[in-house]
């Protein structure tokens, strides 16, 4: 299953990514999870990502597409991926679509989260991150089980930097401006599936994965 997961800030990606990759047994692709362990790690990558990523920005076009064609090109993604939050310019889709190509496969669907926006900037404000395993909570929506601690492996939970309401706001403009223009892309191709993303985590699950069959 070769799958894009697309929706704004706080639309559930990363929450669906995790159920979708253990029911297809399919590498998970963030490009934000990606920059996010570079920065942890002290890399050049890291150091550049940290400036965009603190202001809601995106990362420059050049910089991101690089790191998805080499991670798409290793061994474990030929029998499928899970693209989170990538594309999310044209320039990427062009990007990505030319690789594709190049290894000729084809998508087998671009799943778009809906959300309202007020929601929106209430899960993004009240998010809470496993510094360890990466898996994603919320104060009121979603808590864990111990408070600030991850129920997967027990690692200490997080609040992104970019969770501030300031930077939610800009995250949310950016999206609007740069990555929505991509539903009418795929929609052409007649790739898109629309969900609606605010039902329970479990119902939204089961509805992906009743239009990607
Ligand atoms: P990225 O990490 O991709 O962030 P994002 O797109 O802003 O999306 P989020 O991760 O904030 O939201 P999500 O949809 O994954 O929601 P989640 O499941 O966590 O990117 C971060 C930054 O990196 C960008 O701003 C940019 O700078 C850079 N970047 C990344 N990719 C790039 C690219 N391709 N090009 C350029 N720059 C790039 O859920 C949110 C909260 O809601 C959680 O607390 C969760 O528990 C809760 N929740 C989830 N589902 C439900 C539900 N159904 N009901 C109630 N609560 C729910
Ligand atoms: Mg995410
Ligand atoms: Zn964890």
């Amino acid at each position: 299953m070769r799958i894009i997961l697309m929706g704004p800030p706080g639309a559930g990606k990363g929450t669906q990514a995790e159920l979708l990759i253990e029911h297809y047994k399919i590498p998970h692709i963030s490009t934000g999870d990606m920059f996010r362990e570079a920065i942890k790690q002290e890399t050049p990558l890291g150091l550049k990502a940290k400036e965009y990523m603190d202001a809601g920005a995106l990362v420059p076009d050049e910089v991101t597409i690089g790191i998805v064609a080499d991670r798409l090109a290793q061994a474990d993604c030929s029998k499928g991926f899970l693209l989170d939050g990538f594309p999310r310019t044209a320039a990427q889709a062009d990007a990505l679509a030319k690789i594709l190509s190049d290894l000729n496969i084809s998508l087998d669907g671009v799943i778009n989260l809906e959300v309202a926006e007020k929601i929106l900037l209430e899960r993004l404000t009240g998010r809470r991150v496993c510094k360890q395993c990466a898996a994603t909570f919320h104060t009121v929506f979603n808590p864990p089980k111990i408070q600030e601690v991850c129920d997967k492996c027990g690692g200490e939970l997080f609040q992104r930097s970019d969770d501030t309401i300031e930077t939610a706001r800009n995250r949310l403009k950016v999206y609007n401006e740069q990555t929505e223009p991509l539903i009418a892309y795929y929609s052409k191709q007649g790739l898109l599936k629309s969900i609606q993303g605010d039902g329970e985590i479990s119902q939204v699950f089961r509805n992906i994965v009743e239009v990607l069959e």
